[in-house]
């Protein structure tokens, strides 16, 4: 009977399977016939417009396009990013190309980075959640607001992989995992394109910046990336390959050069190995201008050099640089670009638009009612909560201080505590700043008596200020410094919500000193002498070097930049209603000089034994040690692992498989979360190997005192690498693997598996 019903369930899906095929093969085909009778129709002038990017405003970039509205109702314009405004106006511009001969629709994107109207924590800080289902409902959400006001792509997921916080990118992305990347850099695809992207609450997912771009030297933005094919295709390029099996519509390129060539011409990135090699079948944009400055590479003399080799290269939309639609009609007639080359550019431009349904509602549902009933909604407010929650990452909590009684006298010091505009981040493009909760506002619905003093000016560095166009006044900051110093005294415990403003991380931000700026460090030594005990609540885009903070401070909630629901979301954590939960993605360095520091590097032919001196791997002034390493964040509550059981120590064949079992127990008094961690390690292969690399993790909730068992699943699949051939392959031999609850840990156990 079982064996009946098990049977006629096999056939049932099998041909729904079947059918499901056959349909999305006829829908391509439609697509390819809709397309192709459209492009028929079009003229080399209209064609190239689709290939043109333009935006009204220079929000995100150095300048806008001259006469972009003009440019989207003569067709000479196909693409617009960056529309402001009301969404009424948004709608009318959106209307501009029904004056045009062939009536196209516009994708109309926008860089919806970390939430709509309702704002999540910034990448980094979500990615340090390691929570999948959650970070795909944020760009669900984000999806759902944006397209209901006339926004059809976003320039998202960012999934560089950096290992240097100088960038100051490390905030756009997911840290430094290719592993997590990964499954963070699809989870986003998903939850922006939904399960059709012909759908109304649908944005089509823009994949960026490839590649490489997080590997910028010395960590300043823009600058070239150089390194192996092995590293490239072992750390950087999963999370992009990630992304595009999820079935990302289109990808941005980067601005940097690789192996000498810069992305934005470089064929064997975008058409060898992006279409051809990953079969990716969307299009492909620059990034801003990217192709005028090929010209600033020193690759090209002029636009009209530039915009043929990007074409050439595979690139099918120009981000406002109007090469393309300036020269292409002339380097058509000189034979440096070919027709079909053009023509392929164009299909693609027009096939997104086909699948985004724009031929058929061309204005994606734009309904400004809609808009007001899915935009900040309950439900959306409790996730960016239950986000900020889930992102905040304890890094000290000195004899247990933290989490406070919710009636103690607290002062709560910081320009950033009650700024609702710095519980964003220079991505929030379109984030509601009313609707912010401020740290001072979320702690005051528990505690009413608490007590607000600024202390302190954000920066004090001159370079800084006067590249940011402000000032630091010394009289000013002696006096909020005393107000401070007169609220601290009056309490049990000083809140010290300190690190960076919003305009310090995110594109062009790069730092040489990524220490909290000096004025907020002086404060917070001054605030320690009162002899009160201070919990520092970390506002920042990345990691931060805060060793020589430490002796100050009494507990570390390392907040990133927590968005709309910031404040809720503090209270609870301090308060103990919430247990930390968060472990870091992005290592944090004891100093600027360990830059580049990331857990999975190779081990060297000499490495460091602490104690032992001489001829190894080491600084004279510095511990190779970071100061919280990859996977590392505290809880209320405290986790032990069991030894780690095998199912079997010595396996044999592609199919077997090892089980690996541990048993966590929470022996502290609070109930909470743990990310139980593995990471491999091969210690002899034909190449040098990281000393481990992240496998797998699994999240469990433990009752006080609770203990559960997790047991992982090992599949010859996690044993692969990139070997020297860049074949994707396992060798036969002695493996490690360490489960525990960050990437330091000592608990291991090991195998053999043979071939
Ligand atoms: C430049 C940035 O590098 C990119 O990430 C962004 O999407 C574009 N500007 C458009 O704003």
């Amino acid at each position: 009977m079982k064996f009946t019903f098990l049977l006629v369930q096999c056939i049932v899906m099998f041909f729904c399977s079947f059918i499901l095929e056959a349909q999305k093969i006829d829908e391509k085909k439609k697509m390819g016939v809709f397309v192709a009778t459209l492009m028929k129709k079009m003229t080399l002038e209209e064609k190239l417009g689709q290939l043109n990017l333009v935006t009204p405003i220079a929000r995100t970039g150095p300048f806008a396009t001259k006469n972009a509205s003009d440019k989207m109702k003569d067709g000479s314009a196909g693409n617009v990013f960056g529309l402001h405004g009301s969404p009424a106006s948004i709608h009318t511009r959106l209307l501009y190309p029904e004056n045009s001969r062939l009536k196209i629709p516009l994708l109309s994107g926008l860089d919806i980075v970390h939430g709509f109207q309702t704002i999540f924590p910034i990448p980094l800080g979500l990615s340090c959640s390691w929570d999948l289902p959650l970070i795909e409902k944020t760009a669900r959400i984000a999806a759902v607001e944006a397209s209901a006001v006339g926004y059809n792509w976003t320039f998202s997921p960012m999934v560089d992989i950096s290992r240097d916080p100088r960038w100051g990118r490390v905030m756009e992305g997911s840290g430094e995992d290719p592993y997590l990347g990964s499954l963070i850099a699809a989870a986003m695809v998903k939850g922006y394109q939904g399960s059709d992207l012909n759908n109304e609450t649908s944005l089509m997912a823009c994949v960026k910046h490839f590649a490489l771009y997080g590997a910028a030297e010395a960590g300043r933005d823009y600058n070239t990336s150089d390194m192996s094919r092995i590293t490239m295709f072992q750390n950087y390029l999963p999370p992009y390959k990630a992304a595009i099996d999820a079935g990302a519509g289109s990808v941005m390129v980067s601005f940097n050069d690789v192996e000498g060539v810069p992305a934005t011409a470089n064929k064997w990135l975008l058409t060898d190995l992006l279409r051809k090699k990953w079969g990716f079948n969307g299009f492909v944009v620059t990034d801003y201008n990217a192709i005028a400055e090929l010209i600033n590479h020193g690759v090209a003399e002029d636009y009209k050099q530039a915009a043929a080799l990007s074409l050439n290269a595979g690139v099918d939309m120009d981000m406002v640089s109007e090469s393309m639609i300036a020269s292409l009609k002339q380097s058509l007639a000189e034979g440096k670009v070919s027709i079909s080359e053009i023509d392929n550019a164009c299909r693609r431009v027009l096939e997104a638009k086909y699948k985004l349904g724009l031929f058929t509602n061309p204005y994606r549902n734009y309904d400004p009612d809609r808009a007001v009933k899915v935009t900040l909604t309950d439900e959306s407010k409790m996730v960016a909560k239950e986000a900020a929650l889930k992102s905040a990452v304890l890094l000290e909590n000195k004899k247990g201080i933290l989490p406070l009684k919710e009636d103690a006298k607290i002062a709560l010091i910081g320009p950033l505590a009650n700024d609702k505009r710095e519980m964003f981040s220079s991505w929030t493009i379109k984030g509601d700043t009313p609707s912010v909760v401020t740290i001072y506002e979320g702690i005051k619905k528990i505690n009413p008596n608490v007590v607000y003093a600024e202390g302190t000016q954000i920066s004090s560095d001159s370079l800084f200020n006067v590249k940011k166009g402000l000032e630091f006044n010394v009289a000013r900051q002696k006096e909020l410094v005393k107000e401070a110093l007169e609220t601290a005294r009056n309490s049990d415990v000083i809140v010290a919500v300190l690190g960076e403003s919003s305009i310090m991380s995110g594109e062009a931000k790069s730092f040489a000193d990524i220490s909290i700026p000096s004025c907020q460090r002086e404060l917070l030594k001054a605030l320690k002498a009162t002899g009160k005990p201070v919990v520092l609540l970390l506002i920042n885009g990345r990691p931060l070097t805060i060793e020589d903070d430490l002796p100050y401070v009494d507990a570390v909630l390392d907040m990133w930049r927590p968005g709309t629901e910031a404040g809720s979301a503090a209270a609870d954590l301090i308060f103990g209603k919430y247990n930390p939960s968060g472990r870091l993605t992005m290592t944090f360095p004891r100093s600027v000089g360990q830059i580049p520091i990331y857990y999975n590097s190779k081990s060297t032919g000499r490495p460091y034994i602490q104690g032992v001196e001489g001829y190894f791997s080491n600084y004279l002034d510095q511990l190779n040690t970071p100061l919280y390493p990859f996977g590392y964040g505290l809880s209320y509550s405290s986790f032990e692992y069991s030894a780690i059981t095998l199912s079997s120590t010595e396996v044999k064949g592609s199919n077997a498989t090892i089980k690996a079992t541990i048993t966590i127990t929470n022996n502290g008094s609070f109930a909470g979360e743990e990310t139980a961690q593995l990471y491999l390690n091969d210690p002899v292969a034909s190449i040098a190997r990281p000393v481990r690399e992240l496998k797998a993790f699994q999240k469990v909730f433990l009752q006080p005192k609770e203990s559960k068992q997790v047991t992982f699943t090992l599949t010859s699949e996690d044993l692969k690498f990139f070997n020297s051939s860049l074949q994707w392959d396992w060798e036969s031999g002695k493996f490690i693997i360490y489960v525990g609850s960050n990437s330091q840990t000592s608990n291991h156990a090991e195998f053999i598996w043979r071939k």
